[in-house]
């Protein structure tokens, strides 16, 4: 390609800014015209381009959020609105794509490629790190550090009250967030969709620390669990328990913003300069990911559909941790 277009997509991530000045800068290191699509897809149907420069990226890779902004975009599912993306870029005499996003934007991305033929490589950005062909996504290490430090504080308070909380953590469709931030903050107990948590299995776990004589307790419940809305989950446990004092704490957008941590700022610079070189050895419809240290390509279709994989090992370890 000569002329490469980046943007960023869905939910923002902490260490979006830092991959987009990792794709710009290894394209003008590369030789190539770059050019930023503010507001996602929807910047692609409006033609909302600019083009950067190395300098345009400079103090954004502590920065949380995305300078690009993102957006969820309705029209870009229509092949109307992908038509005038198209139009967009070829009149602009762009001829690759780097997105930044999560499985929708990547699904977007895909069926775009197929239907214009156009290289597009994606950059795994999501807090929720459900993509398949990356350990880790960007986003998720800053997500689960915010996480922890804000369940550390409620755990201060549920100490001092003897009060058992229900913490909910995002992921929309995975635990990923959750049972992270379970180990490392030392709950009770997580609640996620990989897990499938019975309301029995969670009575017999407060009866276990009640008999342990644990009167504090945490337990991480994920956004996307299969048990009910973290609510219901409290108001059953109080039926239960009426004893206990039950309070819920829903940490929500909180998680998704801050300055990215080392590990993400390291991942995102290491992908964005993965996403500008692929595109030069003609990779097109991938993701680009870290797995065991090595930069890996995934296709779209199997980043998107297949698993992405709960370490059985973590789960393992929460329980023999939570006695
Ligand atoms: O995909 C990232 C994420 O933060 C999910 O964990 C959450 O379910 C969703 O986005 C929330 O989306 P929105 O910010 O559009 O409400």
């Amino acid at each position: 390609p000569s002329h490469i277009a980046v943007l960023t997509s869905g939910g923002d991530a902490p260490g979006m800014n830092a991959a987009i000045r990792a794709v710009v800068r290894s394209a003008v290191y590369y030789g190539k015209k770059i050019t930023g699509i503010y507001n996602g897809y929807e910047g692609l149907i409006n033609g909302n381009f600019q083009e950067l420069n190395s300098r345009s990226v400079k103090y954004i890779l502590n920065q949380g959020g995305t300078f690009l902004k993102s957006a969820r975009s309705d029209r870009f599912r229509t092949p109307e609105g992908r038509k005038q993306a198209y139009d967009n870029l070829a009149k602009t005499g762009i001829d690759a794509l780097i997105v930044i996003g999560g499985d929708g934007s990547f699904t977007g991305a895909k069926i775009f490629s197929e239907e214009y033929d156009f290289q597009v490589i994606g950059v795994p950005g999501t807090i929720d790190n459900d993509l398949y062909g990356t350990d880790f996504t960007i986003g998720y290490d800053t997500a689960t550090n915010t996480a922890i430090e804000c369940i550390d504080k409620i755990r201060d308070t549920a100490s001092s009250h003897d009060r058992l909380f229900l913490v909910e953590v995002m992921g929309r469709d995975s635990g990923f967030i959750a049972l992270r931030s379970a180990i490392a903050a030392g709950a009770l107990d997580v609640i996620m969709p990989e897990n499938d948590t019975t309301y029995d299995h969670l009575v017999e776990t407060i009866n276990r620390a009640g008999k342990n004589k644990k009167f504090s307790n945490i337990i991480v419940v994920a956004e996307g669990n299969k048990l009910g809305n973290i609510f219901e989950i409290s108001n059953f446990l109080k039926g239960k328990f009426p004893h206990l004092d039950i309070k819920v704490t829903i940490l929500g957008h909180l998680q998704r913003g801050g300055s990215p941590t080392v590990y993400d700022r390291v991942l995102a610079s290491k992908l964005g300069v993965a996403a500008v070189e692929g595109l030069l050895i003609g990779r097109n419809k991938v993701m680009a990911g870290v797995m065991h240290q090595q930069i890996i390509y995934t296709p779209f279709e199997e980043a998107i559909t297949r698993k992405a994989y709960i370490n059985p090992e973590l789960i393992r370890i929460n329980k023999i941790l939570t006695i």
